[in-house]
């Protein structure tokens, strides 16, 4: 089992779980405080937006471009964005720590 602790919108931190091979997104998505997905991880909405600690990012694989071109647009994408819809779980994310972004 792979914990995972998210920083909603209102600051409250949730330890959530997940396992090797599961989508960032589907996980986030199934909790009221969580993202939307609107898209349903198509790389089209990103209503999946979040910022991983950047103690984590590098355990990530880089964007590729249809990620970056659609961080792109939003003004509230930093260094540590990423698409969560794009992001899969390994053994070892346990312990990850991410925040949800707002909605731009
Ligand atoms: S779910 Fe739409 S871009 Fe990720």
């Amino acid at each position: 089992m792979i914990h995972i602790l998210v920083t909603d919108l209102d600051g409250q931190v949730h330890d959530i779980h997940g396992h090797e091979g599961d989508s960032l997104m589907e996980l986030l998505r199934e909790h009221e405080w969580g993202t939307p997905a609107v898209c349903g991880g198509l790389c089209s909405c990103g209503t999946c937006h979040v910022y991983i600690d950047v103690d984590w990012l590098d355990t990530f694989p880089p964007t590729e471009s249809d990620e970056q071109d659609l961080l792109d647009v939003f003004s509230s994408t930093t260094g540590n964005s990423r698409l969560s819809c794009q992001l899969v779980l390994q053994a070892s994310h346990d312990g990850l720590k991410l925040t949800i972004a707002p909605e731009d």
